[in-house]
């Protein structure tokens, strides 16, 4: 098998080719620069990759090599930016596609404009295929397939202010100012605010105070989860660490999140799902090495839909995949999971 990563000159795509080496998937290394592939392919360990040069306006030459590939992980960001046209080469080719996006913008986008185009070429795409947008939609997944009728479902960020790379801080600050969306009565609308509950994340005994966030879930769950409102949030610090950023400031983070910070972070989603007579069921992922996990689950994801398969289109995470089966795949890369009556 061969997975396409356009953009594996950056640090999550050299992370996701590496992982598709380690898993005996023959990664092809595709951007705009040689040199920095060629820099990347040796940092790596596979000096023997191929490599493949297109640039972002080149969408036939893209597609033609992604026709040499089973699948194309995309980890070029900002993909509010730059996300459209490596998707449009992926479905022109009729290859499945994945990405790295955490941009909820991009990801409504992918499904609202997207969805014909790759139904009628035979192509599965998943945007948010990242430590955030898959175990929070597959655990809110979980806990939705126990309460029968939804009023509300929460997906927050739980992590605590940690290392980010210079892409993630540039990609936050293409979305800055956006706002979020809320999924409400049926549709997505600009959230409307006002206060989320604080939420006492699990093994701690003091609440964290939240705000609303533009997550990935909230526009992945409502495809496969029948509610009333979905909203997302993620802890007051982390949303004022990101209000502050400047260009300048992210000019200054550096490119790559070293090891020990990586193994020092934990990342935690959590769902909260409450029915409409009030009782509710929580769950919740945590594991270390955030960036690592992205990369582990771009590149699983990729390879089931090419072996497993799913529907054509585009699917939120638990469309594509077994939430339970896939989770569990994840306790390999030292993911932990619950989900539980509150
Ligand atoms: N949980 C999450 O939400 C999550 C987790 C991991 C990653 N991500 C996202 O993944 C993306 C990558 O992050 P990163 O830290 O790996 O960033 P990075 O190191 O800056 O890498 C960016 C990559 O995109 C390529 N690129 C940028 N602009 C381009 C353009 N105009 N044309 C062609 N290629 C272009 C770069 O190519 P050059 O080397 O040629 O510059 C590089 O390969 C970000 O959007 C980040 O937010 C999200």
């Amino acid at each position: 098998m061969r997975i396409a990563v356009y953009g594996a000159s950056g640090f999550t795509g050299a992370l996701v080719a590496a992982e598709a080496r380690r898993r005996g998937i023959e990664p092809v290394l595709v951007g705009r620069d040689v040199v920095r592939l060629r820099k990347t392919s040796e940092d790596i360990g596979v000096p023997d990759a191929a490599l493949r040069i297109a640039s972002l306006d080149e969408i036939q030459e893209m597609a033609t090599i992604f026709t040499e590939c089973d699948a194309v992980v995309n980890c070029a960001g900002p993909f509010t930016r730059w996300g459209e046209p490596v998707l449009r080469a992926a479905i022109t080719a009729g290859r499945h596609y994945v990405d790295t996006s955490g941009e909820q913008h991009h990801i409504h986008r992918t499904f609202d404009e997207f969805s014909s185009a790759a139904e009628q070429s035979g192509t599965t795409a998943v945007p948010g295929a990242t430590d955030d947008g898959v175990p929070g939609d597959l655990i809110a997944q979980l806990a939705a397939a126990r309460v029968s009728s939804i009023r509300e479902v929460l997906i927050a960020d739980l992590r605590l202010p940690g290392g980010v790379s210079r892409g993630t801080a540039r990609s936050m600050l293409a979305v800055s100012g956006s706002g979020g969306l809320e999924f409400r009565d049926g549709a997505w609308h600009p959230d409307a605010g006002g206060t989320i509950e604080p939420v006492i994340p699990p093994g701690q005994d003091q609440p964290a105070a939240l705000r609303v966030f533009a997550l990935p879930g909230v526009v992945t769950v409502p495809r496969h989860v029948t509610a009333g409102r979905v909203r997302g949030a993620i802890r007051a610090e982390v949303a004022t660490l990101f209000e502050g950023l400047t260009e300048e400031m992210a000019e200054t983070i550096p490119e790559v999140v070293p090891m020990q910070a990586r193994q020092d972070g934990q990342w935690l989603m959590f769902a909260r799902v409450t029915g409409v007579n009030g009782e509710s069921v929580s769950g919740w992922v945590t594991g270390p090495d955030a960036y690592g996990l992205t990369a582990v689950i771009a590149v699983e994801t990729a390879r089931r839909l090419v072996e497993v398969g799913a529907p054509a289109g585009v699917l939120a995470p638990a469309q594509a995949v077994d939430p339970a089966d896939f989770l569990r795949y994840l306790a390999s890369a030292g993911a932990r999971w619950q989900v539980g009556e509150d």
